[in-house]
């Protein structure tokens, strides 16, 4: 199927990263006008160059640091400049540190916070007068199966508050957003091959465990989320708002 996107602006972020490139190539490819940021340029530029050598619509703002305020401000901006408005935002980009609870440092703790739930409170801000001039919207957020439950070999104190902090900020802003057909749902993607999970999976002390927590008994590729995210960019997900969407094998059915 194609073209499910078309002529939609969606602004994805992170998408110098493994799922936020899969998304940018996906997007594209069902007709998006796409908009791209990372705070690594480098990263944020291949992916440009990657979407658009394949034909697919795309501009990108990097660098950029949406735990920042102005930085979220200049991404919105930079899209009403480019498009006019804003139909779909995927808040995919994060960054979290790891640590078991007597090694983490506040300065670790606020780290995750800022760049896994600022970073969301500060796009959607930021663009939620835009869509309320433009008659409503779809707002994707990122969270995780860590803000559900707890896995033995991940240091994830901070990621599954975070992560938490996010699934149910969703459900507050479809509230807030429903009569104004802006509608808010989060994915909480499982174990995804990335370019991280790749290599934390050549130790066989933490691939086995991960491993046994998935009914599918296997990882999940971005893909597996991306398209998850285009039927909630999508009017297929018309009357959807304030869901949020396990995509993780099953890790969290057992
Ligand atoms: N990989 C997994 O197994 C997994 C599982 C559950 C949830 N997630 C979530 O999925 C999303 C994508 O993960 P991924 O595996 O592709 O990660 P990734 O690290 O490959 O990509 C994330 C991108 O976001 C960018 N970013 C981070 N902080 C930023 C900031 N302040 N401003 C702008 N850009 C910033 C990074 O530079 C990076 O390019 C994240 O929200 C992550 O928490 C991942």
């Amino acid at each position: 199927m194609t073209g499910r996107l078309i002529s939609k602006v969606c602004i994805v972020t992170g998408t110098g990263g493994s799922m936020g490139r899969e998304a940018a190539r996906m997007f594209a490819a069902q007709g998006a006008l796409v908009v791209g940021c990372d705070i690594d340029p480098s990263r944020a530029a291949e992916t440009l160059a990657l979407v658009t050598r394949a034909g697919g619509r795309m501009t990108s703002l990097h660098p950029v640091d949406l735990s920042l305020q102005s930085g979220a401000k200049a991404l919105i901006n930079f899209a009403i400049a480019e498009f006019g408005r804003i139909d779909v935002l995927y808040n995919n980009g994060a960054a979290a540190e790891f640590a078991w609870l007597p090694d983490m440092s506040g300065d670790q703790w606020n780290f995750t916070l800022r760049n896994e739930m600022d970073v969301i409170f500060h796009t959607v801000q930021a663009v939620w007068p835009h869509m309320l001039a433009g008659g409503g919207g779809s707002i994707i957020n990122v969270g995780s199966v860590s803000g559900k439950i707890a896995y033995q070999v991940l240091p994830a104190l901070a990621h599954s508050a975070a992560k938490g902090g996010v699934i149910a900020m969703t459900k507050h802003l479809a509230m807030e957003g429903g009569p104004h057909a802006i509608r808010a749902n989060s994915i909480s993607p499982g174990l995804i091959l990335s370019d991280a999970v790749r290599a934390l999976m050549r130790d066989p002390a933490w691939e086995g465990p991960m491993l046994n927590k998935i009914m599918l008994g296997r990882p999940g590729e971005p893909e597996d989320v991306v398209q998850a995210a285009i039927y909630l960019a999508s009017d297929e997900s018309r009357w959807v708002t304030g869901a949020d969407f396990a995509i993780d094998g099953g890790t969290t059915a057992w």
